[in-house]
């Protein structure tokens, strides 16, 4: 199957060099910016050319940001080219539109590269929904801030050394608060509730948490109870509503999240099924290999929908989702009289009890607003 690449960086090169292993596929075309057109590295900015070019019969996004990916992956679909991308943004947003056009087209419109890395994770979703009702979907889902998080639990790392680490070494962006800050695990949360549930929360209503104000102090609770901390994100639809959060969690030593090298694990719980995950360790292109894997996917013509027909965007909630505690606060303590504070290096810190994660999360954000500095991860059930 030809193949037409749109965007050339780390992505997209990684897409081509593994093509050129993959005889089912072919790059014809890369789209590039005008300016880096280059005819015998197949280089251009003529997308109509490559919209009309009826050879090829898919396009393969790797440029990020929604426009003009949303723009030119529709024209695809409407020229009947199978579309597969990297692109968590587009989907979490365009998502549904795009699924409906290529059902009505009768192509693929497949995006297993945007979350999970070179897991099957949400084809497996897609593929259990067909024959169980999805319960929950989650699980650690960015794995620069597991590295960060191991650098820190494990080698006793300051938070800041382990970032520039995880920089070096490519996993971690030069702007890392998307992952930190827990926003790329709440993208990929957003998929994972469209593939399971056909609901995609968007990403500003949800509540997330991440990591970037873990002190040394944390660690030494962790520590001190026997317990890791990692950035999870957990969705379930009960009674008809979407319950979604991101936060730091705290799990014992016989949980799958408790001895994670590196990457992601990720989870969906299934009536029957229960919980089934997916684990693999860091690799070098995991997201290019999940790009070809979708390109075979569509070449063999074995692709499904991935999103239900019904998938909308819907206001998800985070009270649904009760657990207790552990809270540190660097500043004006909260008025509950029944919580028990301990000093500590950075302020104080207490456990508190069962709490909806709506109401911390929430809570979090006016104590900052005083200028409080705040950590919070959820205790073991
Ligand atoms: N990197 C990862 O590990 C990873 C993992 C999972 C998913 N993804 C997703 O994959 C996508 C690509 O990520 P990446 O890391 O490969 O990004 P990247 O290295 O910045 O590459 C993006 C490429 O797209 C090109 N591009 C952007 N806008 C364009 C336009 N309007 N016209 C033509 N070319 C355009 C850029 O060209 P210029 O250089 O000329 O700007 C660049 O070559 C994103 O959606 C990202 O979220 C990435």
């Amino acid at each position: 199957m030809k193949v037409a690449l749109l965007g050339y960086g780390t992505i997209g090169k990684d897409t081509a060099a593994l093509i050129e292993a993959c005889p089912a596929l072919e790059v014809a075309q890369i789209y590039v910016r005008p300016g880096k057109e280059n005819a015998a590295e197949k280089k251009t900015s003529d997308y109509e050319a490559i919209l009309a070019d009826p050879e090829i019969a898919a396009v393969a996004e790797a440029m990020g940001g929604l426009e003009p990916a949303y723009s030119m992956l529709k024209a695809a679909l409407l020229q009947k080219k199978h579309v597969v991308t990297a692109n968590k943004q587009l989907v979490s947003v365009h998502g549904p539109e795009l699924a409906r056009l290529a059902e009505e087209q009768g192509v693929a419109f497949l995006f297993n590269a945007s979350c999970g890395g070179g897991l099957p994770y949400l084809t497996s979703i897609a593929d259990a929904r067909q024959s169980d009702r999805l319960e929950q979907v989650g699980g650690v889902l960015n794995g620069t801030t597991n590295f960060i998080l191991n650098a820190v639990q494990l080698k006793g790392g300051d938070f800041d050394s382990a970032l520039k680490e995880a920089q070096r070494r490519g996993f971690a962006e030069l702007d890392p608060s998307d992952d930190i800050e827990g926003r790329d695990t709440a993208r990929k949360c957003i998929l994972a509730c469209g593939v399971a549930f056909g609901r995609l929360p968007p990403e500003q209503e949800m509540a997330i948490e991440g990591i970037a104000s873990l002190h040394p102090a944390d660690v030494e609770f962790f520590h001190s109870r026997g317990l890791r901390c990692r950035l999870t994100a957990r969705a379930g639809l009960a009674e008809g509503f979407l319950n979604v959060c991101v936060q730091p969690t705290l799990v014992t030593e016989d949980d799958p999240l408790y001895n994670l090298p590196g990457g992601s694990l990720v989870w969906y719980q299934g009536v029957g099924s229960g919980r089934v995950h997916m684990t693999a360790r860091a690799a070098h292109n995991p997201t290019a290999s999940a790009m070809v894997r979708d390109l075979t996917t569509a070449a063999q013509g074995r692709h499904f929908p991935m999103l239900p027909t019904d998938s909308r965007l819907v206001t998800p909630r985070a009270d649904g989702m009760v657990c207790s505690y552990y809270l540190r606060v660097n500043g004006q303590l909260p008025q509950e009289p029944v919580w028990v504070w301990h000093p500590c290096d950075a302020g104080s810190w207490c456990e508190t009890g069962p709490l909806p994660a709506a109401d911390v999360h929430r809570m979090a954000q006016a104590l900052r607003r005083e200028g409080s500095e705040v950590f919070f991860a959820a205790l073991p059930d």
